[in-house]
């Protein structure tokens, strides 16, 4: 066992550092105010190879591996939590289950020009009355004169309004539960396709969430992605990788909020001294600290795991499970040790604690998570 990163590891760390301190910080506060979808930063972050990490050179992508996704999920989540949310869906949600599933036209045709940024992708799982329970899909598909003709309504779809290319669940044969569901990729411009609503958010606002429906979309066989049968390992194997860039996700939010707390700590007097001289901050910062730690401990060994080539369907639970817990605690505390300031829009800890709760629901509740760990647990 070894914790050094890597010559490679730590240049994509440092580049993404850099971008985010130059680029996206300081758009992030403005950007969450008007729930204004950063762009810009999304187009930069193609340019840099940020869209499409693990994605091979041959198919558009860096062709680097998973803990160098999570670095830079981490480096651009903690200046802006919505950019980090864009960017995983497109690499984790979206260019992975063409990466592992598409047929080689399929790939030419969408994963290239994902994995380079030119096109955006979504993931449309969650309905209406499928969220936790993501087996019991109500969108249909069914045959016609060689066609699927696609109906259904998609609930929560981040990237939802800016989305190209959308990878879509579908229940093609009801009677088969979950082994009836396939995968289809959609493209926004396809009749039929229409958002109907964005939604309002407590945090990740400049990120898009939009309801979608899905109105007599008629697609080809060329845009069913895997066999049949296959639609909702597709959509589990997916989350499994989406899991760990949420976990990063939610260490660059703890991140940002711990580090601005424990130096406010230092410079804010109270009774004559700074508040980081009193034992009841001193214990807060420990507790913040041991989380953070031992969530990145967890989020780096499910990267690890997902490099090794097996299933890390624990790992990937274990590290959102740990890691969005502590972002919930690690911001909140970061409020308390603000104190007023804290409360303040003036001061970004509002929006990180905001930003964190999110972790703690999307790409599996973390009771979601629970079931997954001890279902893997019982099977030992
Ligand atoms: N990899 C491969 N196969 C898997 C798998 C995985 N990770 N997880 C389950 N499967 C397989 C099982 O082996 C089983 O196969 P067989 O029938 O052949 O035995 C099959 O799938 C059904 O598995 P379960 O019985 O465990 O399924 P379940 O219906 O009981 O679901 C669950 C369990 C943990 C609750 C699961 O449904 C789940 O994770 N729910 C949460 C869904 C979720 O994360 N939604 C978020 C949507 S994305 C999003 O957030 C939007 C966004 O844009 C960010």
């Amino acid at each position: 066992m070894q914790f050094e990163l890597t010559e490679q590891q730590r240049m994509i760390r440092d580049m993404a550092r850099d971008f985010a301190a130059k680029e996206v910080a300081p758009q992030a506060a403005e950007n969450d105010r008007l729930e204004r979808f950063p762009a810009d930063i999304v187009k930069r972050l193609g340019e840099l190879g940020f869209m499409g990490m693990n994605v091979p050179e041959q198919y558009g992508g860096a062709g680097l591996d998973s803990l160098c996704y999570v670095l830079a999920m981490e480096e651009i989540s903690k200046a802006c939590a919505s950019v980090g949310v864009i960017m995983s869906v497109n690499n984790s949600l979206v260019c992975w289950p063409l990466e592992v599933y598409a047929t080689e036209e399929q790939k030419k045709t969408w994963l290239t020009p994902l994995a380079k940024g030119e096109l955006l992708g979504a993931y449309c799982l969650s309905e209406p009355n499928a969220g936790t329970d993501a087996a019991n899909q109500q969108t249909t598909a069914r045959q016609e004169d060689g066609h699927w003709v696609i109906n259904g309504m998609k609930n929560f779809i981040t990237n939802g309004a800016h989305a190209d290319v959308l990878i879509v669940f579908a229940q093609t044969n009801p009677e088969l539960k979950h082994k009836g569901i396939r995968a289809f990729i959609v493209e926004k411009t396809d009749p039929g396709f229409s958002v109907i609503h964005k939604e309002e958010k407590m945090g990740i606002r400049s990120s898009d969430t939009a309801q979608l429906a899905l109105d007599n979309i008629k697609v080809g066989p060329e845009r069913v992605l895997g066999e049949e049968g296959t639609g909702f390992k597709i959509a589990m194997s997916t989350l499994d990788g989406g899991r760990i860039g949420i976990a990063a996700q939610a260490l660059g939010i703890s991140a940002a909020a711990y580090e601005a707390a424990r130096e406010y700590a230092k410079q804010r007097e109270q009774f004559g001294r700074p508040i980081a001289k009193f034992q009841a901050i001193q214990w807060k910062i420990a507790d913040m600290a041991l989380r953070l730690e031992a969530a990145r401990l967890l989020t780096y060994k499910a990267a690890w795991a997902k490099e090794q080539g097996g299933r890390y369907s624990e790992e990937a639970a274990m590290a959102k499970l740990a890691a969005s817990e502590a972002s919930h605690f690690i911001t909140n505390e970061a409020v308390q040790i603000f104190g007023g300031n804290g409360y303040s829009k003036e001061y970004p800890i509002e929006r990180h604690f905001r930003d964190a709760k999110i972790t703690e629901i999307y790409e599996g509740t973390s009771e979601a998570q629970r079931l997954v760990i001890s279902s893997m647990e019982f099977r030992k």
